[in-house]
Parts: structure tokens; C-alpha cells; sequence
């Protein structure tokens, strides 16, 4: 399973790059906003510091529009994935940018029918938005193994991304059901580490080691 993290925040993005467990960068219109950064400038710095794709969204809603954004974007670095809309237009951008070879994140998925569009138009990565679903009572999760089995069922080379993840359990089902790649806040992927076992472990071999007085 790949791991992304959902960030515009560069200094969470090069801390978790330096562990070599980053494989790529998810950014949207609300996440630029809370970095307080300028988009174009916050995008390359991105695309400089982590190798993996680094999804960056357009905003205009019509099929020109995006394609004019995409065209700027895709420009900034080789490892930009166009972020569209799971909309007619940004079906339309979807099949057109990866036609000509540039990766798409097809975002903002909640049923298994857009995922199926989706992986239709050739989209690179379909984002189907757990947490969102958790949130209007909808077991989010549930959609992972739906469009898990309508891809496989039909040999789509579409990657599920397993996003709007909002803690350690969404992982560990969506690793369970075999998702390819899923995008997390950094401080989610970091609650991945942490066991009280693992804490506990370590003081009392420490406290051991100590009483035998020897060094490494
Ligand atoms: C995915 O690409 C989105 O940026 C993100 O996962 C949305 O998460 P949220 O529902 O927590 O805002």
C-alpha cells in the first residue's frame, strides 16, 4: 500500500519524506488555504521535496477551464497529478490529460457507480472520500471493498486512493481490503507508530541495560 499525506504544510511533508515511508502528496483547495502559502509556489516546493505524485486541483468547473489550470500545473513539475472533480467536465479533463500521458486523481468520489466513470475515463487514482461518508452516517469504508471488487472484476488499472482519512483504523481496513494507496493528515500517519507496548518495551529494556553498566 502506498502511503500519501494529505498536506500543503512542507515542513510535515519533509519530516515524513526523511523516514523514506512517503510515496506522495495529496493537496486540495482547503489545505492551501490553511498553509497560508501561494499555490503555484506551494505545489513546486511540494513536487521538489517528495519524488512520489503530488496531486494538485483545479478549480474551474468547465472542461476548458480545467484544461487551461491543468496545462499551468502540470508544468510545475513531472510528478504533478491533475486533481479533478468527479463531475461530466472533470470526467471529460480526466480522460483527455491521461490520454496524453499526464496522471490524474479523479476526487471528491462517493458512490462505486462514479467510480466506475472514473476508472472509465482512465483515471490514474480515484479518490473515494471515507471520513465524508463516516460523517452523514454512511460506513465509508464499505465503498473501499465495492469498488475494490468492481475494478478487479474488470482488470482497471485505476489505483484506489483511500482518502478523507481520519485515523489509524481507516488504514488498517482499507490496507485489509487491499486499497492501493491511501492519503492521511500527517498526524495520522504518525498515530500509526505509537503502541503503549512498544513505549512500555523500550523503558524496561533501557532501565535493564542501564543496570548492566555496559556501553555499545
Ligand atoms: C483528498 O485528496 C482530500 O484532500 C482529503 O482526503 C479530504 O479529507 P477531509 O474530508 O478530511 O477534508
Amino acid at each position: 500500500m502506498k502511503f500519501f499525506v494529505d498536506t500543503a504544510d512542507t515542513a510535515e511533508i519533509k519530516e515524513l519524506n526523511d523516514t523514506g515511508l512517503l510515496d506522495g502528496v495529496t493537496t486540495n483547495p482547503s489545505l492551501v488555504k490553511k498553509s497560508g502559502r501561494d499555490f503555484i509556489e506551494v505545489v513546486k516546493e511540494i513536487a521538489s521535496i517528495c519524488p512520489g505524485p503530488v496531486s494538485a486541483e483545479v478549480v474551474a468547473l468547465d472542461h476548458d477551464g480545467m484544461m487551461r489550470e491543468a496545462e499551468t500545473l502540470r508544468k510545475l513539475a513531472d510528478n504533478i497529478a491533475i486533481k479533478v472533480p468527479l463531475t461530466i467536465d472533470g470526467l471529460k479533463t480526466c480522460k483527455k490529460l491521461t490520454g496524453d500521458g499526464t496522471m490524474v486523481n479523479v476526487t471528491l468520489c462517493f458512490s462505486a457507480n462514479q467510480a466506475l466513470l472514473a476508472a472509465k475515463a482512465g483515471a490514474t487514482f480515484i479518490s473515494p472520500f471515507v471520513g465524508r461518508l463516516d460523517d452523514i452516517g454512511h460506513p465509508g469504508i464499505e465503498l473501499i471493498a465495492d469498488i475494490r471488487m468492481i475494478y478487479d472484476n474488470y482488470d482497471f488499472a485505476t489505483q484506489i486512493l483511500v482518502a478523507s482519512v481520519r485515523n489509524p483504523i481507516h488504514i488498517h481496513d482499507a490496507a485489509k481490503l487491499g486499497a492501493d494507496v491511501m492519503t492521511a493528515p500527517a498526524a495520522v500517519i504518525k498515530q500509526m507508530f505509537k503502541h503503549p507496548l512498544t513505549d512500555n518495551g523500550i523503558a524496561a529494556f533501557l532501565k535493564d541495560w542501564e543496570a548492566t553498566g555496559q556501553k555499545i
